[in-house]
């Protein structure tokens, strides 16, 4: 009887705790089938159209980045999937290399941009302008420019003076435009009350002194807005990095204690 009771114990019991294998299989497959989302929506917006405009902003097409994103994780959580399923020493490994490989990029990426916060903010001041030079090339351009300086409540980089970097609120005397030395409608503050929306209410204000622009428009640049936003979100930036960094530093470990539990059940049958 009690002979029976542990060659029973014996056949089954296993160095392999089902519940990392499939916690990690289960994730893994999360992730894959976010990554395939990841192209689609890259190859999606990749056919639908990539203008010059937004070819010259961004320096590589977004929807390039997306698709690349999208295949990099594509072949990691595909590797964590069946490697966890299977248990496959050599595809855990890979997963679990690549995972750290892409884990100390990211971080290395954020250390360099606390590190060089000028050179970063210069970095982005050059996407801004971009932005705004191209502001009525592209429909998406425009979007996320207007996105911006309603949502952060500014205008332009530096201050509102910078849309004269645009051709058609440029200030300068030859220009033909109707909307010289304006700004775009989405710098202007809200008007409480207001019925009639006055789309105009940004013409040449460039004109104007500091003190009386502030009365229609948001005069802060968005540079100056977005490291108050920052400095004021710090909790929830904070957040968002742990968010990204947790479910990869989950990753790494688990596939490495399975690693581990896989080669002791190798042995133990050995
Ligand atoms: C706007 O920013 C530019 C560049 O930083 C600066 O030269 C200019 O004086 C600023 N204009 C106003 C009205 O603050
Ligand atoms: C505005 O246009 C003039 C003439 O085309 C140009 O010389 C000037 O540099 C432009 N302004 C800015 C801020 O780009």
């Amino acid at each position: 009887m009690d002979r029976e009771l542990n060659l029973n114990r014996a056949e089954t019991f296993s160095f392999i705790n089902p519940w990392i294998r499939y916690f990690l299989f289960f994730f893994s497959f999360l992730f894959w089938v976010f990554s395939l989302l990841i192209v689609a929506i890259g190859v999606y917006a990749k056919v639908q159209k990539a203008t010059d405009a937004v070819r010259d902003t961004f320096l590589v097409d977004p929807a390039i980045i997306l698709i690349v994103v999208g295949v990099v994780m594509f072949f990691i959580t595909f590797c964590g999937c069946i490697g966890a399923l299977r248990e496959n020493i050599r595809l855990l490994k890979t997963f679990s290399l690549s995972l750290t490989l892409v884990f100390l990029t990211q971080l290395a990426i954020a250390v360099l941009g606390f590190f060089y916060s000028d050179q970063t903010r210069d970095a982005l001041g050059n996407f801004m302008k971009k932005a705004i030079v191209h502001y009525r090339d592209d429909l998406d351009l425009q979007n996320l420019m207007d996105y911006i300086q309603k949502e952060f409540k500014c205008c332009g980089w530096n201050n509102y003076t910078d849309w004269s970097w645009n051709l058609y609120f440029n200030c300068s005397q030859e220009n033909p435009s109707t909307e010289r030395c304006g700004v775009p409608y989405s710098c202007c503050t809200p008007v409480p009350g207001e019925v009639v929306i006055n789309t105009m209410c940004g013409f040449r204000v460039q004109t104007q002194k500091y003190l009386e622009a502030t009365k229609s428009i948001y005069t802060v640049g968005c540079a100056d807005k977005a490291a108050m936003w920052i400095e004021s979100h710090l909790l929830l930036v904070g957040a968002l990095a742990l968010g990204l960094a947790l479910p990869q530093i989950a990753g790494i470990i688990l596939s490495q204690i399975l690693i581990s539990q896989i080669e002791d059940e190798i042995n133990s049958v050995l």
